[in-house]
């Protein structure tokens, strides 16, 4: 189960976040870039952090530790800006937190290289969840002392926006024209051979019993959290398999 921990002050708002996050401190003395369910598209982005952060970090990739953050609306009370506010008054308990890494930087593709090897390895991961969200515009990938870390799973999954059409839409393929790594000549094959065997039932049960279930209530069409988990984990079975093959628009390395 994710550690849960309780914000206790909010320090600042992450100005390059769409969804506005922030940082919060928590009670136990850790600082956090917390991840509100008031915000945009609500509980449903911080379900997709889960189990792509989750997954992600099981396949090997470096993830900053999630955590749920327990919010007290109150919180917002003596915030200066309405936004702020807003945000805080409308997201009252569980949240999401991940471990802020200091001295991070923005990956900037045209400033650090990586290999085709790593690269192929993060778009084959990124065609499995369908993220949109890891362009040359908008990379959400850290560099950390050299090391690259994946951020901002957010938007992912488009299939849970509309269960009834969940199995059509992730048998599409993916376009990997823009992504952020899709210079580096990605080596998806071999991506392939190793991750695929690997994104198995048991694998994902583990990964979405992860989520809180105070994001899985109420799903029009499921009665309980589990079969709503069980409805996250069979997308993405059946698209491991063979998602390499509809990977689309990229010059793949050898
Ligand atoms: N764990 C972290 N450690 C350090 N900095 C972080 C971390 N997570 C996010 N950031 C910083 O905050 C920014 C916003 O975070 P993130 O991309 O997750 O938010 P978002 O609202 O989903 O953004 P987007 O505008 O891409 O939709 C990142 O680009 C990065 O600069
Ligand atoms: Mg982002």
């Amino acid at each position: 189960m994710l550690k849960e921990v309780i914000a206790t002050r909010y320090i600042t708002p992450l100005r390059e976040g769409g969804s506005l996050p922030g940082l919060v401190e928590a009670d136990d003395f850790g600082t956090y870039v917390m991840k509100f369910t008031g915000a945009g598209q609500g509980r449903k982005t911080l379900v997709a952090e889960v189990v792509c952060g989750e997954l992600a970090r099981r396949l090997g990739f470096r993830v900053p530790r999630l955590v749920t953050v327990g919010l007290d609306p109150v919180l917002g009370l003596g915030e200066p800006e309405q936004q702020v506010q807003d945000l805080l008054r409308s997201s009252g308990g569980t949240n999401l937190g991940m471990d802020f890494l200091s001295g991070a930087l923005g990956f900037d593709p045209l400033a650090f290289s990586v290999s085709p090897e790593e690269a192929g390895r993060i778009v084959w991961f990124d065609a499995l969840v369908n993220n949109v969200d890891r362009s040359w515009r908008n990379p959400n990938l850290l560099m950390v002392r050299g090391e690259l870390w994946l951020i901002d799973h957010g938007a992912t999954m488009i299939w849970h926006h509309n269960w009834p059409g969940a199995d059509t839409s992730a048998s599409r393929s993916y376009d990997a024209s823009d992504h952020a790594l899709a210079r580096f000549r990605p080596e998806l094959a071999r991506a392939a051979a190793e991750l695929a065997p690997r994104v198995t039932e048991e694998l994902l049960a583990e990964v979405t019993a992860e989520i809180p279930d105070a994001w899985l209530a109420d799903e029009p069409g499921f009665d309980t959290p589990d079969d709503l988990r069980r409805a996250y984990a069979r997308p993405l079975l059946a698209r491991a398999a063979a998602v390499h093959e509809r990977i689309t628009g990229i010059e793949e390395g050898k």
